[in-house]
């Protein structure tokens, strides 16, 4: 919302609070304001008036279409925060803009991993979005669960860079096609997965000085596998990118959930197929800060009662969970631990 002069006036302009003169509705909000509308508060002497800019129907779109994925249980990040994130990401991912100006994709980059330098206690409750807007979410969570990955392993500042940048548009063939699969670990040879990955490289091969040929290879090959069984270029083990590797962590446990899964389902998954889709060296580490029952796992405790997993407790197999508005910690000291699990609503 912004207070515009009378003279600043234009036709399309949407009016944002009502406009009184001496208690006379002139205009109401929401009016779309016409030429006759313009002259009309200019011989009533109306200096300024409060319309809407861009900003508020992009936060508004926005707004609408983000929701966390475990209500009750604390956030990843701050909404706001999240939200920065994303309309940031809007605007960087237009590739008029990453030819133009790479700059700001670092900085979003540099925003999300600093976030994650020192992350204890990680609470794995992700945002999600949407229809056109998916794509973005997914983006910025595979980011942030590779940040959470990487601050486990001291790495240099440049190559946390580079793995953000590499998450960030990991995916955006899909936005060049106009198509996506969602979960896109299992059928390789699917068109639509292996045009993501071709779309890509033919929009990113000539812009390897502006964006880094680390990330642009590690986009093309972000569906090789750590067997040799992936897709075009068939590496193996370590010939595949680290960038790559630790993405493919954060990339496969957010969509699996993003399909439909639950996070024991999705870790259930890079547990399955660690050592053959996935480094097991990365699912260790990703193991060992999210355990084996990640947020938001519902299950049924020895008591019969049922919980929600808040994050990892001292061990794998014991999480912190909420249980009847109290948040209790299972294990020997209290006796309680994980009997089943469950599926939402069950
Ligand atoms: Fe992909
Ligand atoms: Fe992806």
């Amino acid at each position: 919302m912004k207070k515009v002069p009378f003279y600043e006036l234009k036709p399309g302009q949407v009016v944002a609070e009502d406009i009184f003169k001496d208690s006379t509705l002139l205009i109401s909000k929401g009016t779309v304001l016409k030429n006759k509308d313009i002259i009309r508060l200019r011989n009533h002497g109306i200096k300024n008036v409060e319309v809407y800019d861009e900003n508020d129907f992009l936060e508004k779109k926005i707004e609408e279409k983000i929701s966390i994925e475990f209500d009750n249980i604390p956030a990843i990040v701050e909404e706001e925060t999240y939200k920065e994130w994303h309309e940031h990401f809007e605007f960087v991912k237009d590739i008029t803009h990453l030819k133009d100006d790479p700059s700001e994709l670092d900085s979003l980059a540099e925003d999300i991993y600093k976030k994650f330098l020192k992350s204890e206690d990680v609470i794995l409750n992700l945002f999600h979005s949407l229809g056109d807007e998916a794509l973005n979410a997914h983006s910025i969570n595979t980011a942030i669960i590779s940040s959470i990955i990487a601050s486990k392993l001291d790495m240099p500042d440049i190559f946390l860079n580079n793995l953000l940048k590499a998450c960030l548009l990991h995916d955006i063939g899909y936005s060049l096609i106009g198509k996506r699969v969602v979960f896109d670990y299992i059928d390789i040879e699917d068109v639509t997965v292996r045009s993501h990955i071709v779309s890509a490289y033919e929009t990113f091969k000539d812009m390897q000085k502006k964006i880094g040929k680390e990330v642009v290879d590690a986009i093309s090959t972000h569906h090789e596998r750590f067997d040799g069984t992936g897709i075009f270029m068939r590496l193996k083990e370590n010939d595949i990118s680290p960038l790559v590797r630790i993405l493919q962590i954060g990339d496969a446990y957010d969509s699996f959930i993003e399909a439909g899964n639950t996070p024991y389902d999705a870790m259930s998954f890079l547990l399955r197929y660690s050592g053959l889709i996935f480094d097991p060296y990365y699912v260790s580490v990703f193991f060992s800060i999210v355990g084996l029952y990640p947020t938001g796992t519902q299950v049924i405790l020895n008591n019969g009662k049922k919980a929600t997993v808040v994050k990892k407790g001292k061990t794998s197999s014991f999480p912190v969970v909420e249980c009847e508005g109290n948040t209790i910690e299972t294990g020997i000291d209290t006796g309680l631990f994980i009997r089943e699990v469950i599926k939402e609503g069950e």
